[in-house]
C-alpha cells in the first residue's frame, strides 16, 4: 500500500462494495473463483464470495513456502515465564507441523465440518492446532485458558466437538494452572463427550492422560503423516469463537473462510501498514478474538513474522519487558489493550524503561479492547514516539470497524476517538426512533447492512439469537451494542456498552452471567453486579446481594462464598473479589433492578432519580454501604429524568 489519500478508499467501498471486495479477493489464493462477492438475496442474512473455494491455512503458511519464502521466521515465540524460553519457527518448519497435526487430527476422526475445541496457554502448538483444522476444513473453537472447567463445558456442549487439543498447564507469573483437572471436569460436567483429547505435556507440570481417551502431542505427531490442504467453500465456517452475551449462554460467534481471508490480509496494508517479512506482536491470547485475527490468522496471511508472547506487560519480570522484546525480535508494530499500558505506567510512570532498549525498528502502537483513556494513550506517545492507533473492533466483527489507516493515511489523533470507519463500515448514531442523531450527538453506535466480509455471518446453531441479538431493533442496520458519537469530521468515538457486558482488563465478560452464579447461592435472594471504574482494568465487577430472611451465616462468609463461586464457576478472568450485602435493591416499578444508577453512584458520578423509581430511599442505602468500600465518595444527584 502506498501512501496517498483514504477518502477515494473509503467511498469507493461503500459505492462499488462488491468491486471494492473483487479486487481484495485478488491477494488471496482460491481453488475456485467465487460465484458473486455479496449474496444479498436474503435480508439481513448476508453471505460472502458463495461458490468460492480456498484453505486458509493454505493461504497463511504452504502459499509463502511454495513462493519461495519457506526460510523466513513464521512465529518467534517468547516465554519469559518458562525461564526465557524461545523458539524461532520458519514457514517451511510451520507447515510441515501444521501438516503432521493436521494428520493427528485427521486419524482420530476429525473431518471437514467437524469441531476441535482448542484449550491452550500461549504456546506456539495453540497456532499450530487451529491452522491444522483450517488445514482439514475442521471448525476450531478456541477456549481461553482463564476460564472455568465448567465455561468450558458450556461451549462443549453447545459446539460438540468431536476433539479436544489442551497442554498439562498453563502459566501464571504468581502460579502454574494445571489445564488438565480443568479438562476432565469439564468433559464430566458436559453432557456430549469428545472421542479423543490431544495432550502437549509441559515440563512445568506433565498431567496424567486418560487410556483410550488421551494422545500425547508428541508421540501423535512422531508417527503422524501430514495432511494435505482440503478446499472448503468460502461461506464454510473457520472457527467459532464464544463471547459475553447478556446471560450464561456465551455466543458462538461464526467466522467463515473466505470474507475473512481477504479482510484480514487487506487490514494488515491499510491499517496495520505491515509488510510480508515484518514482524507483528499483537500482545494478547490466542483466546480472544485479537489472537485469532491478529497473532494468528492476519499476519500469517501477510508472510509476516508473528510474536507470540507468554507472558505479562509488568512482573515479567519487570515493566520493561514489552521493550525488551520489541528490541530483541525487531518488532514493527505492536497491538495491545490499553490496561496493559496503565499497568506499565503505573510501575515506570516516566517511561525510563524505554531508554534501555533500541526501539529503532519500531514504528506504531495500536491500543483496543477497550475505550483508549486520552490520559494512557498521550503517555503512550509521549514515551513511545511513535503513532498510536486507537482502533474500536469487537469479536463479533473480527477486524477493526474504526481505526487510523496510517498504510495509505495517518489522520490526526483526537484522543478518546477510534478515528474514522474502516472500508465498508457504513457507522452511524442512532436515535431511538432508528435514524441517525446529529453529528456529535450521542446514540446507538450501529453499522448498516450487509456488514463487510469477515464479519459474523450468523451466530453458531442460533440464527434466531443472531437477528434478535444484533439486527431485530434497528432494521437494516446491525446494533454494535456500543453507545458513541460520530462527530462533525466523521471520527467514531465510542463511550460505553449499552448493555450487560463488561470490560475487565481488555477481557469481555457478562454481569448478568456472574448474577446467575450469585443467584444459586442458597443464601441469596436477589442480586445485581456492575461494572464500577478500576484505574488499571478499566472495570471490575461488584456485587450486590440481598439475602433471604432468617439467613444465619454471616454477611461476610456469603460475600467469601461468592467471590469463589465466581472464579469457580466462571473463572479467574472474571475478576470476581468484590461484592457487598445490601437490605434492597433499588428497582422501577415494574421491577427493573436499576444497575445503571447502581453505577453512577458506585463511580461517584452525576446520576438522574430515574422516574420510574419504586422507592428512592434505596438509593441512599446503596451509597451508605458502598463508601465503606471506597465508592461512592461525592454523591452527586442531577434531578428527575
Ligand atoms: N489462564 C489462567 N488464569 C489466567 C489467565 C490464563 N490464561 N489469564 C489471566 N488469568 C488469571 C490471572 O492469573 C488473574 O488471577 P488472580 O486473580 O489469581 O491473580 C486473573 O485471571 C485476572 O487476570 P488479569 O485480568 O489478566 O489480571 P492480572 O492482574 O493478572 O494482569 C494486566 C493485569 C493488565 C497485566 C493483564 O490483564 C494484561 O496484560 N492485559 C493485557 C490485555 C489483554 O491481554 N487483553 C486481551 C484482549 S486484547
Ligand atoms: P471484544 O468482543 O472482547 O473485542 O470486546 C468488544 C467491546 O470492547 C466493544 O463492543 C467495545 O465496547 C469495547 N472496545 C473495543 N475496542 C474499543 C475501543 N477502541 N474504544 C472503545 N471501546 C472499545
Amino acid at each position: 500500500m502506498t501512501q496517498g489519500t483514504y477518502a477515494p478508499i473509503y467511498v469507493a467501498s461503500l459505492a462499488d462494495r462488491d468491486g471494492f471486495w473483487a479486487a481484495r479477493a485478488a491477494d488471496i489464493a482460491w481453488t475456485r473463483r467465487w460465484d458473486k462477492v455479496c449474496d444479498d438475496a436474503r435480508p439481513p442474512f448476508y453471505r460472502w464470495f458463495p461458490g468460492g473455494e480456498l484453505n486458509t491455512c493454505f493461504n497463511a503458511v504452504d502459499r509463502h513456502v511454495e513462493a519461495g519464502h519457506g526460510d523466513r521466521l513464521a512465529i518467534v515465540y517468547d516465554s519469559p515465564v518458562t525461564g526465557g524460553t524461545i523458539e524461532r519457527i520458519t514457514y517451511r518448519e510451520l507447515q510441515d507441523r501444521v501438516a503432521r497435526f493436521a494428520g493427528v487430527l485427521a486419524g482420530l476422526g476429525v473431518g471437514r465440518g467437524d469441531r476441535v475445541i482448542v484449550y491452550m496457554p500461549m504456546v506456539p502448538e495453540a497456532a499450530i492446532a487451529m491452522l491444522a483444522c483450517a488445514r482439514i476444513g475442521a471448525v476450531h473453537s478456541v477456549v481461553f485458558g482463564g476460564f472455568a472447567a465448567n465455561e468450558l463445558a458450556v461451549r462443549i456442549d453447545d459446539c460438540k466437538p468431536k476433539a479436544i487439543v489442551s497442554a498439562s498447564c498453563g502459566i501464571e507469573p504468581n502460579r502454574v494452572v494445571a489445564y488438565k483437572p480443568l479438562l476432565d471436569a469439564a468433559i464430566a460436567i458436559a453432557a456430549h463427550k469428545p472421542s479423543s483429547c490431544v495432550v502437549l505435556q509441559r515440563p512445568q507440570h506433565p498431567c496424567t492422560l486418560v487410556a483410550g481417551r488421551d494422545v500425547d502431542w508428541s508421540e501423535a505427531m512422531a508417527k503422524a503423516a501430514p495432511a494435505a490442504c482440503v478446499p472448503v467453500a468460502a461461506t464454510d465456517p473457520l472457527y467459532i469463537l464464544y463471547t459475553s452475551g447478556t446471560t450464561g449462554q456465551p455466543k458462538g460467534v461464526v467466522r467463515d473462510n473466505g470474507g475473512h481471508a481477504v479482510a484480514l490480509k487487506h487490514s494488515m496494508s491499510l491499517l496495520y501498514d505491515m509488510k510480508p517479512g515484518e514482524v507483528f506482536w499483537a500482545a494478547s491470547d490466542v483466546g480472544w478474538v485479537v489472537g485469532h485475527s491478529y497473532i494468528v490468522y492476519g499476519p500469517l496471511l501477510q508472510g509476516c513474522t508473528t510474536l507470540m508472547y507468554e507472558g505479562k506487560p509488568v512482573g515479567t519480570p519487570d515493566a520493561g519487558a514489552f521493550w525488551r522484546v520489541i528490541s530483541q525480535h525487531g518488532v514493527k508494530a505492536l497491538f495491545t489493550a490499553p490496561t496493559a499500558f496503565r499497568a506499565i505506567k503505573r510501575e515506570d510512570p516516566e517511561g525510563l524503561l524505554v531508554g534501555r532498549h533500541d526501539l529503532s525498528c519500531f514504528k506504531a502502537l495500536f491500543l483496543a479492547g477497550e475505550r483508549c483513556d486520552p490520559d494512557t494513550l498521550l503517555w503512550a506517545q509521549r514515551i513511545l514516539k511513535v503513532p498510536v492507533v486507537d482502533h474500536w473492533w469487537q469479536t463479533e466483527t473480527g477486524h477493526a470497524i474504526a481505526g487510523n489507516p496510517i498504510g495509505v493515511e495517518a489522520f490526526p489523533v483526537k484522543p478518546g476517538s477510534a478515528t474514522k470507519p474502516m472500508p465498508g463500515w457504513d457507522v452511524q448514531a442512532l436515535g431511538a426512533d432508528g435514524h441517525p442523531v446529529p453529528a456529535g450527538q450521542i446514540g446507538s453506535i450501529c453499522c448498516r447492512l450487509p456488514l463487510p466480509p469477515g464479519t459474523l455471518p450468523t451466530l453458531w446453531n442460533a440464527e434466531d439469537r443472531f437477528f434478535r441479538s444484533y439486527l431485530e431493533e434497528f432494521p437494516g442496520w446491525y446494533k454494535t451494542g456500543d453507545a458513541g458519537m460520530v462527530d462533525a469530521d466523521g471520527y467514531v468515538h465510542i463511550m460505553t456498552r449499552v448493555d450487560d457486558v463488561i470490560n475487565v482488563a481488555g477481557h469481555r465478560l457478562s454481569t448478568g452471567q456472574m448474577e446467575e452464579v450469585l443467584a444459586s447461592h442458597p443464601d441469596v435472594a436477589e442480586c445485581a453486579v456492575v461494572g464500577v471504574g478500576d484505574d488499571l482494568k478499566g472495570q471490575v465487577p461488584l456485587g450486590f446481594l440481598v439475602l433471604k430472611a432468617g439467613v444465619k451465616s454471616s454477611d461476610e462468609k456469603v460475600v467469601a462464598d461468592v467471590v469463589r463461586m465466581v472464579r469457580d464457576t466462571i473463572g479467574p478472568v472474571a475478576f470476581f473479589k468484590q461484592a457487598l450485602v445490601v437490605k434492597r435493591l433499588p428497582k422501577t416499578r415494574s421491577g427493573k433492578i436499576l444497575r445503571g444508577t447502581m453505577q453512577k453512584i458506585a463511580d461517584s458520578e452525576a446520576w438522574k432519580l430515574p422516574a420510574t423509581i419504586d422507592d428512592p430511599a434505596i438509593l441512599d442505602e446503596i451509597s451508605e454501604a458502598l463508601r465503606p468500600l471506597g465508592y461512592a465518595k461525592a454523591p452527586s444527584m442531577t434531578g428527575g429524568s
